[in-house]
């Protein structure tokens, strides 16, 4: 039966451009999902759009020097013709900028006020006397509570990966200004999570999710409390209540409703303004999320308890696929690190379906995953030309020099033949279950299994030497029969991966219609008419040379060398700290540590647990570098430790030392040395 599935890609900020880094973690996956739920002719509807409020965006328009309007304008273009470049089939790329936006975000507000679920509190924020104004999350900046780290951000320390409110940090200071902050009395309204905490517990028991997002959402869930869902900026859906003007709702609370409001925008368009309702309020309606990890507890938690606080009768997510991070050559896709892919440059040399396939047979599905270049050559040459475009040219040219032009017909099948038919039919019933379960690197891998298992066959029947005996033209005939029906089989897997390679051997084939609006049972099911005329034949892809891609790594190192130093308030802070003396200095133990184990610390987004060898000792530090750099990149490096530091628990582990890093304002930078073996003192 025909099934309504809702599929939604987390909205990306509009405050700069996506990178191949998003692309892997929640839209790549979600658009193969719907093309593949298309294609069993359900009833699918695939929304996403821009999150266009908060602070993220107010941040970084004022570092740009343009207004948040002009700043959102700006960058929902350039993300929307990207989704296009890559080839995204979105039923509706809306905004929550738009009209339609501000009812549905009252509506949860009111509901919820008047449930009893969100309630007015006084607290103390940070005010800017010289700015004349609040100041929360990233416009403040401050000393870290936990670490001592001087740069630490409002919301979280990038140095030790505590997370806090602004308010807890000493020493807060404006981020635009460097102004010294205050603590200020001002309204505002809080959203009581922990009242939700039983019916959030029962609903995600049912839930069959990837364990890391079962456990860790059960972890979150437990430690619920009330979250200020209101702030004093002028950027955002106001609160829709008298004496709080000045006020606005926190991005994340106005952000999935935007899931809604752009639903409402799409039924508007289709001439039909209820149309919205027969996917978010009926109950037979499978809600699927697409997200990147670290929006998890937004969507596993935080909405559903908002959609269970309101009236309306709005369906809760069914599936939430939540990818790892995806980084680029060990380290993450940062433009102003220099760390980044010239996008405009990639799309003059290759297609969309040479990054789609090449993300999807490495998505971050279970572990973070990365795109090198190498990998990507690799993918090129000997998958995509090597497997797939290799046995769709083949067949094509021998059918035309041999054929005519025209399905031969498919005479006794030998036991080869017979067993053939068997594994291609066992291949894309196996790529079905795939796609169903989210596993694209999965899929990605059984499609050229399919397009070898053509060659291998082809190779085995040697067509070209039957050709040439006519007591053999049958078998050549069905040779050729079969790897025609094994093309149709591997345009239609393809293409919720590759949809213009998909189109094109369809094309080829002379086939009626789309293949993206084609039905997968009725091509698998259907055969060739014999003497149906294929057309000419075309080369799918071209040899991606190791010159370029050579070329391509050192105009990645040079970019990065290039990018131009920050000005780092810490580093003036570190100037002004006060004089020691030479004893003191000396009291200071740095060692060369070589790094013999990473791994991730559970439940935090910057942690890692390093065993260190030391020379003389083997130690377990915990360190904040979890964002810089990879636990499997690290093995093998010599790093710089303070040996004689009192331990100090960190997340329950004790850390027995330190690794002394570099601070950018992206992040850290991990000092290195080359020659000097373990042990070794610094001097
Ligand atoms: O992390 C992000 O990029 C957010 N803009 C995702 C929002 S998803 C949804 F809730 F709108
Ligand atoms: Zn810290």
């Amino acid at each position: 039966m025909k099934k309504k599935i809702l599929i939604t890609s987390a909205l990306p900020y509009a405050n700069g451009p996506l990178h191949f880094g998003h692309i892997a973690g929640a839209y790549l996956p979600g658009d193969c999902y719907a093309r593949f739920q298309r294609m069993q002719g359900n009833d699918v509807l695939y929304i996403c759009g821009s999150d266009e409020y908060g602070i993220a965006i107010t941040l970084s328009a004022e570092l740009a020097g343009r207004s948040p309007k002009e700043h959102v304008d700006h960058f929902h273009e350039v993300n929307k013709n990207f989704f296009k470049t890559l080839n995204f089939s979105f039923d509706h790329f809306s905004r929550t900028t738009t009209k339609f936006h501000e009812n549905p975000v009252h509506q949860f507000f009111n509901d919820l006020l008047n449930n009893g679920f969100i309630e007015e509190r006084m607290t103390e924020q940070l005010y800017s006397e010289q700015d004349g104004r609040f100041l929360a999350d990233r416009y403040v900046t401050g000393t870290c509570p936990s670490c001592g780290y001087p740069e630490a951000r409002g919301d979280e320390c990038q140095k030790c990966g505590s997370s806090f409110d602004a308010t807890d940090l000493k020493n807060p200071r404006s981020k635009m200004t460097g102004a010294p902050l205050k603590l200020k009395e001002t309204k505002h309204w809080f959203l009581l999570l922990e009242k939700f905490q039983d019916r959030l517990n029962e609903w995600i028991e049912k839930k069959n999710w990837k364990p890391n997002v079962v456990n860790f959402i059960k972890g979150y869930i437990k430690n619920l409390k009330a979250r200020a869902i209101t702030r004093d900026i002028r950027w955002g859906v106001p609160v829709p209540l008298e004496g709080a003007e000045g006020k606005v709702l926190y991005v994340w609370f106005d952000a999935p409703i935007g899931y809604i409001s752009a639903t409402q925008e799409w039924a508007e368009g289709k001439g039909n303004s209820d149309l919205w309702k027969d996917y978010w309020c009926d109950p037979a309606t499978k809600l699927v999320q697409f997200i990147g990890k670290d929006n998890i507890p937004f969507h596993a938690a935080i909405f559903p308890a908002m959609v269970m606080g309101q009236n309306e009768p709005y369906v809760l997510v069914d599936e939430l696929p939540a990818n790892e991070f995806y980084n680029l050559e060990g380290k993450q896709f940062s433009k102003s690190d220099g760390w980044y892919i010239d996008l405009e440059e990639f799309f003059k040399k290759y297609s969309a379906d040479q990054i789609r396939y090449a993300i999807a047979a490495n998505a971050p599905e279970t572990q973070d995953s990365e795109f090198t270049w190498k990998d990507f050559q690799q993918r090129c040459n000997a998958e995509l030309l090597g497997k797939l475009g290799n046995f769709v040219n083949r067949v094509l040219v021998f059918a035309k020099n041999n054929t005519a032009s025209a399905v031969p017909e498919r005479g006794e099948l030998t036991s080869v033949d017979a067993e053939f038919i068997k594994e291609v039919c066992k291949t894309v019933e196996e790529i079905k279950e795939a796609y169903e379960g989210f596993k694209l690197r999965r899929a990605s891998q059984l499609i050229m299994e399919l397009a070898q298992k053509g060659n291998v066959y082809f190779d085995f029947k040697k067509p070209w030497t039957a050709a040439k005996d006519p007591s053999l033209t049958p078998s050549m005939k069905t040779t050729i029969n079969l790897c025609l029906e094994t093309l149709k089989l591997l345009a239609l897997v393809s293409c919720p991966i590759m949809p213009a390679t998909a189109t094109r051997i369809w094309n080829m084939l002379k086939l009626q219609g789309k293949v993206e609006e084609a039905l997968w049972d009725d091509v698998v099911k259907n055969q060739f008419a014999t003497g149906h005329l294929l057309s000419e034949p075309e080369i799918l892809f071209r040899k991606v040379e190791d010159a370029e891609i050579e070329a391509e790594i050192a105009k990645l190192k040079e970019m990065s060398s290039k990018a131009a130093p920050k000005k780092i308030e810490a580093v003036k802070e570190a100037i002004v700290k006060g004089e020691i003396s030479f004893d003191q200095f000396q009291q200071i133990d740095l060692k060369v540590g070589l790094i013999k184990h990473a791994e991730k610390l559970p439940k935090s987004k910057k942690l890692l647990k390093l065993l260190v060898d030391l020379g003389s000792d083997e130690r377990t530090i915990v360190s904040g570098i979890a964002e810089v750099a990879t636990p499997e990149s690290l093995v093998g490096k010599k790093v710089v430790v303070v040996a004689n530091l009192a331990p100090q628990k960190i997340m329950g582990v004790e850390s027995q030392g330190m690794i002394l890093c570099g601070s950018k304002e992206s992040g850290l930078e991990i000092l290195t040395l080359i020659d000097c073996l373990p042990g070794a003192s610094i001097r």
